[in-house]
């Protein structure tokens, strides 16, 4: 018969574990920085969803490698977490280099190029492209650049201060990720041609896979299209009567 007498051994599920000091604010503000990428992830995944984009597609594609290789990284080069990983419960996994750091550096890269290929390539293509197919605005691409740096520097301070990295490895995984970065943007818009072609195969015909960046402004279009519809169907049954 199995016992139940022993203590069952519990322990903190890793990917959300996040330990602060106590009556530290900065230090709470910090732990919930920490968890950006996962709430970015979850985040570009819910608008890959509703908005069937290939460049939302790309990018979680590429913000999912480099964390692969970030992974990959830190079980070959097998550096352990500064000491205070121990108040941390943090020392059973590697330090060299923070996954953290090389994910949103990726991001703040690929952010950074488009819109300066944006800026100064005014032709190809057309239009801002976001993971929200809201395309017409230079605007949103200041905005995003204002957002996406402020909190990648909140993120990568927040593993440093925690206890999680050194600087070293927030270092290395920041130059790991700028990159990774580049390298993923300069694929993606060398792939950007293919669009067309890719758009029409069987599987983005099932899940409605589409890029609409020659869209200048995709929810007004669709806006449009809608009541469009609408009318034409009112008028059918009119007719119908
Ligand atoms: C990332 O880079 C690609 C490649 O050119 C670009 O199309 C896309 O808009 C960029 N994503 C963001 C969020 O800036």
């Amino acid at each position: 018969m199995a016992s139940f007498q022993t203590v069952p051994n519990k322990v903190a599920f890793g990917l959300t574990y996040v330990r602060y000091t106590e009556h530290d604010t900065w230090g709470e503000i910090l732990a919930f920085f920490t968890l950006a990428p996962i709430l970015i992830h979850t985040g570009l995944f819910g608008a890959l969803l509703a908005r069937r984009e290939m460049c939302t597609a790309m990018l979680l594609v590429g913000l999912t490698l480099n964390e692969v290789i970030s992974l990959v990284l830190k079980k070959l080069i097998q550096e352990p977490r500064p000491e205070t990983c121990e108040f941390l419960e943090a020392c059973g996994s590697f330090g060299m280099p923070s996954s953290h750091a090389q994910y949103v550096i990726f991001l703040a890269t690929n952010v950074t190029l488009a819109a300066i290929r944006h800026k100064y390539r005014k032709v190809q293509p057309p239009f801002l492209h976001t993971p929200f197919a809201v395309n017409r605005f230079d605007n949103v691409q200041l905005l995003l650049l204002l957002l996406v740096w402020p909190l990648a520097c909140m993120v990568i301070e927040s593993r440093m201060y925690l206890g999680y990295h050194n600087a070293d490895q927030v270092v290395k995984g920041s130059l790991a990720g700028l990159f990774f970065g580049s390298l993923w943007f300069n694929l993606e818009a060398r792939l950007q041609a293919f669009y067309p072609a890719f758009q029409a195969t069987k599987f983005c015909r099932t899940f409605f896979l589409k890029d609409s960046s020659h869209i200048p402004n995709a929810f007004a279009y669709e806006y449009a299209s809608c009541l469009k519809a609408q009318s034409q169907r009112e008028a059918a049954t009119k007719k119908a009567e």
